[in-house]
């Protein structure tokens, strides 16, 4: 008996942007993951699926801050065991599940464990997508370029980014770097037409330009597009 692990993108928070393949996924599987911070906390997933998919029972799987690799091995063990019990098991994630996701982490690892495991992924409306959407941006168009970066890393690794006027340049994971990312886009002549988002889709959310949250941090669940300058 072999189970199937899948990989669901939710989206970013609003429950109108699962997709129906999406809704499908969750619905035909026999157990849905989802990450969390603790046992007794409603992660964001989490809160998409119930919201979107009423009456699905959802697992949560703790992912405990500082101990990543422990988390990962943990939720590991749970997907592998219902692999092995011949379970389809739905793992929902914020987003799409190939970008920045733990999903990726815990499908790596299962993979080590069980070479032929069946994984596959139901991808996701991106966080930068629907803040393009909301607030009336183009991306892209003609032969311009995209990098997809984070601030992990803090602002100085955005120069090289911003560097290619030619270039949209997406941000994630900035929002304790957004003073310090205004300024770096002011020195590089890149603030007119940057738009930032917070906690989009959630209670709390902001769409405004970057220039008029530069005032202070923002949550970690903060996406900022900086679009092409050489138009
Ligand atoms: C762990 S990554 C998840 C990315 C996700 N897999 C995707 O495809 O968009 C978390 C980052 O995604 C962005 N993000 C996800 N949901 C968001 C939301 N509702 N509002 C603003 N940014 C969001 C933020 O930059 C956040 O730091």
């Amino acid at each position: 008996m072999t189970g199937t692990l899948v990989g669901v993108g939710v989206g970013p928070g609003d429950p109108e942007l699962l997709t129906q393949r999406a809704v499908r996924a969750i619905r035909e599987a026999d157990r849905v993951l989802a990450p969390s911070s603790a046992v007794d906390a409603v992660g964001r997933a989490e809160s998409i699926v119930r919201q979107a998919c009423p009456g699905v029972r959802i697992e949560r799987l703790v992912f405990a801050m500082g101990q990543a690799s422990g988390s990962v091995e943990d939720a590991a063990q749970v997907v592998v065991a219902g692999l092995d019990a011949g379970q389809q098991l739905a793992f929902v994630t914020l987003g799409d599940p190939n970008i920045y996701s733990t999903f990726s982490s815990v499908a790596a690892r299962v993979r080590e464990l069980r070479s032929d495991a069946v994984i596959e992924t139901v991808p996701g409306i991106m966080a930068f997508q629907e803040l393009a959407a909301r607030s009336a941006t183009v991306v892209l168009r003609d032969t311009e370029r995209l990098a997809l970066v984070t601030a992990l890393d803090g602002p100085d690794a955005l120069a090289g980014a911003l560097a290619d006027p030619d270039q949209a340049v997406v941000v994630y994971k900035g929002g304790r770097h957004l003073p310090a990312m205004a300024k770096a886009l002011a020195s590089a002549g890149r603030l007119d037409g940057a738009v930032f988002g917070e906690l989009m889709g959630l209670p709390g959310e902001r769409v405004v330009p970057v220039a008029e949250a530069a005032e202070g941090p923002a949550a970690y669940l903060a996406t900022v597009i900086v679009p092409p300058s050489g138009r």
